[in-house]
């Protein structure tokens, strides 16, 4: 392993100093106010997040010849950066043609310094945007959160990898398409990167971020105007996140009269204290291990809920993002968590809404974080009261229609039960009475109902909003609250009148273990596994991911761009990770191996005919299959290099072996590098093997 020159306590202390992220003070005053010390799983939880150069990079590659995919293993060098990668489908960006560069930028000591920048049509017709953002790193650095705002409107949200000292570099593409209406007007650019900087912490962030603007025949029908929830800034050059809960997401909106379809969608992550809400315990179970060990409370269950007037409206049960320093950091190098460069937004249609929002008048939005407290005794209870903080935003993507002067409909009928909870807690103690382990567990449900008649110049139609929730997490701490096993999965079905689907399981599991032997040493040990499985059929603001999938690089388009009725997208990653601070040597260690399954199907409607004469390619067979795979990665990555890369599209295996340059586009090949699978193996590889294969 390499040496890190990293001093645990210049870390430790450091951290308790540093304003990192959005609103750091306020846990960072709890832990120093002397009143009992944080449990030390939430406050190493909280500071590995910050820790940056703690990965060891070998200086020779492992060897795994018997890998028959394994290919020459990327580490960073002086003149090539380590590549970092979010594993996603590739879209659909044609290069060459209209670009535009929207940012190129170096975030320092930018904590309350966004980037300004202006942006202006371009002179090209286009009905797609996608954004091509690359960031380069090197020295310590923790890992960061980034919001881009098109003046008040939050239009995308990232986070960083850590860098080494030998550089790291990412590219992340992103389709924009939703946006449409936004980029054919001049907009401010707010691009808000808060980083410190001193001796210790030397990495900067060097980003360049470029517009691609084309025409795709299209299936995508992005929003005529888009309508910000947000701190509204932006005139003072400032971002427009909503800190939760020192401030209420709220605000009042006067939406166009001839609304035909509208969509909400809401930004959130959980930052600071609540950034691993998912390993909180029950309220009740704060003090178990004694008043010197405070654990966080409000339970492991989050719930962000949209509230119109007063009337719930919807919610979003979020997908657990883990950042690049998170639990331990040599999980995430080079293959950061899912979506950590990309946090993806929930929706909820609130079509049903249209008749009660088209009189002109202002109208109250607010976006709500909620938890659970309980008093140990059998009481519990949704609470907004959680700790500090949620970073929060939310938009209103309206759809007109130009053949009337205002919508007219019912007022919307909302039936939302309260949601069930089960809570269950007990402790084992030792023969002297302490506490030797807790087990808890939360299991919650909700069922929401929405609908109205709206009154269109397309007639009269019944339309509703339909969600079906499940969650659960159980766990068990142990050795004082330095040991914890916890398992979560969260379910959802959601369903709208316009056909629109989308049913989805978030399975999240992590055992980690933290040892402080006498002498000073501490070490964290963990195993986790994620994922995030989503079915689509149809789409509300956002673009299905198989529209924009980039089909170009399918083994033959010779039957033109494929059509599906929707998409499965199935992620998984799981790994093993360690992390050594030797204080004695100002030093601190870390190892890790990451594997990663990413697959994109296509759904197609109805069944299909299979293909039998074997004269067919796989393109056509492909199209041709329900469900049939598009696109499937796999990665494993030991150590901080690649060490495992297996990509294929519509069957056809590509391996990566040919890196050109770390800072240059991986050698594409052509179809003639594919090796051709046959069509028999396609058969049977449903879009569900990999819920097996977890
Ligand atoms: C740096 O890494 C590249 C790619 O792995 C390799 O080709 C090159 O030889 C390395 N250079 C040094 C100085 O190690
Ligand atoms: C960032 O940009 C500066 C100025 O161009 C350059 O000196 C530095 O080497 C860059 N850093 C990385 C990690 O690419
Ligand atoms: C902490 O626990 C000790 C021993 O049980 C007790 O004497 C003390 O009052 C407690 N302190 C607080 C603040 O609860
Ligand atoms: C909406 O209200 C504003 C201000 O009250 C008024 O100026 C405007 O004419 C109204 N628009 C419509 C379409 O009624
Ligand atoms: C307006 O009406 C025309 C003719 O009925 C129809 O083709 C068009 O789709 C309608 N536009 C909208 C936005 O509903
Ligand atoms: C109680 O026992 C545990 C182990 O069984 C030990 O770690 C702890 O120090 C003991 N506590 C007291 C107060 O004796
Ligand atoms: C809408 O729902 C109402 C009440 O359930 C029903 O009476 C009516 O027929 C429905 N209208 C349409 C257009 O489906
Ligand atoms: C701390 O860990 C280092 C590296 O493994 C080891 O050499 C050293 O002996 C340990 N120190 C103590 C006090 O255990
Ligand atoms: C991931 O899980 C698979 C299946 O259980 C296991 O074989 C593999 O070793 C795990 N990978 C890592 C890096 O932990
Ligand atoms: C990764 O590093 C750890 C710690 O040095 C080591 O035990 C392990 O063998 C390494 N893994 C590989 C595949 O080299």
């Amino acid at each position: 392993m390499y040496n890190q020159e990293q001093n645990r306590d210049a870390v430790l202390a450091r951290c308790r100093k540093q304003l990192p992220k959005a609103d750091m003070r306020e846990p960072l005053a709890r832990a120093a106010a002397g009143k009992g010390l944080l449990h030390i799983v939430s406050v190493l939880l909280m500071l590995m997040t910050m820790i940056r150069s703690t990965f060891a990079l070998l200086t020779t590659p492992p060897q795994l010849s018997n890998q028959r995919h394994s290919l020459t293993s990327r580490a960073a060098n002086e003149s090539f950066p380590l590549e970092c990668v979010q594993v996603a489908p590739p879209i659909m960006s044609p290069t060459g043609g209209c670009q535009q560069t929207l940012m190129v930028h170096t975030f320092a000591a930018s904590y309350g310094q966004p980037f300004i920048g202006t942006y202006s049509p371009p002179d090209c017709e286009f009905n797609r945007i996608t954004f091509n953002l690359i960031v380069t790193s090197a020295g310590r650095q923790f890992d960061r959160l980034a919001l881009m705002f098109f003046d008040d409107t939050e239009i995308f949200r990232t986070s960083t990898a850590e860098p080494t000292r030998d550089g790291i570099i990412w590219t992340y593409n992103k389709d924009m398409s939703s946006y449409l209406s936004m980029f054919k007007k001049p907009q401010k650019i707010v691009f808000d990167l808060g980083n410190l900087m001193d001796d210790t912490y030397t990495g900067s962030w060097n980003t360049t971020l470029a517009a691609t603007f084309f025409t795709a025949e299209d299936t995508i029908e992005p929003a005529d105007v888009v309508i910000p929830v947000s701190a509204r800034r932006s005139a003072e050059n400032a971002p427009s996140g909503f800190v939760v809960p020192g401030s209420k997401a709220v605000n009042d909106l006067v939406l166009p009269r001839n609304a035909k379809k509208a969509v909400f969608s809401i930004s959130a992550c959980g930052q600071a204290a609540e950034e691993f809400w998912w390993s909180n315990v029950l309220t009740s179970d704060t003090q178990v291990f004694g008043n010197h060990t405070t654990l966080y409370g409000h339970s492991p269950f989050r719930e962000l809920q949209l509230v119109i007037d007063g009337y719930l409206a919807g919610v979003s049960w979020p997908f657990p993002v883990i950042f690049t320093g998170g639990i331990v950091p040599g999980f995430w190098r080079p293959i950061v968590g899912i979506d950590a460069f990309d946090l993806r937004e929930d929706e909820i249609d609130i079509t049903p809404f249209i008749p009660l929002l088209s009189d002109n008048q202002s109208h109250t939005f607010e976006i709500q974080v909620a938890g659970i407290d309980d008093d140990g005794r059998g009481n519990e209870y949704i609470t907004t009261n959680i700790e500090s903080n949620w970073i929060v935003t939310g938009k209103v993507f309206v759809w007109l229609d130009s053949n009337i002067s205002s919508t007219t409909g019912t007022l919307p009928s909302v039936s939302a039960s309260v949601p069930t909870i089960h809570l269950h807690s007990a402790t084992q103690h030792t023969v002297n009475g302490t506490v030797a382990s807790l087990d808890y567990s939360i299991e919650v449900s909700r069922n929401l109902y929405i609908e109205s008649t709206l009154h269109t110049s397309a007639g009269t139609k019944n339309v509703s909003w339909k969600q079906d929730l499940t969650f659960s997490n159980s766990g068990t701490l142990s050795n004082k609250g330095n040991d914890q096993i916890m398992r979560q999965t969260t379910t959802g079905s959601h369903l709208s009148s316009s056909g629109y689907s989308r049913t989805y399981e978030y399975p999240l599991w992590v055992i980690s273990s933290i040892n402080e032997p006498p002498g000073g040493n501490l070490t964290i040990d963990a195993k986790m596994g994620r994922g995030k499985y989503v079915q689509e059929l149809g789409d509300l603001a956002y673009p299905n991911d198989w529209k924009t999938f980039d089909y170009t690089r399918l083994p033959s388009t010779l039957y033109g761009k494929p059509t599906f009725s929707g998409s499965n997208v199935n992620n998984w990653q799981n790994g093993t990770a360690s992390y050594l601070s030797v204080p004695a040597q100002k030093r601190s260690y870390g190892s890790g191996s990451t594997e990663q399954l990413l697959s994109l199907s296509g759904i197609t409607d109805g069944p299909v005919a299979v293909v039998q004469d074997g004269t067919h390619n796989a393109a056509m067979h492909m199209a041709q299959q329900r469900g049939e795979e598009l696109y499937r990665r796999r990665m494993v990555a030991t150590n901080g290099s690649v060490v495992v890369d297996v990509e294929s599209f519509g069957g056809q295996v590509r391996e990566k072996s040919t890196y050109v340059a770390a800072n240059q586009e991986y050698n594409d090949g052509g179809v003639h590098e594919f090796a051709m699978e046959g069509v028999r193996a396609l058969l049977g590889r449903g879009a569900y093997a990999m819920m097996r294969w977890r």
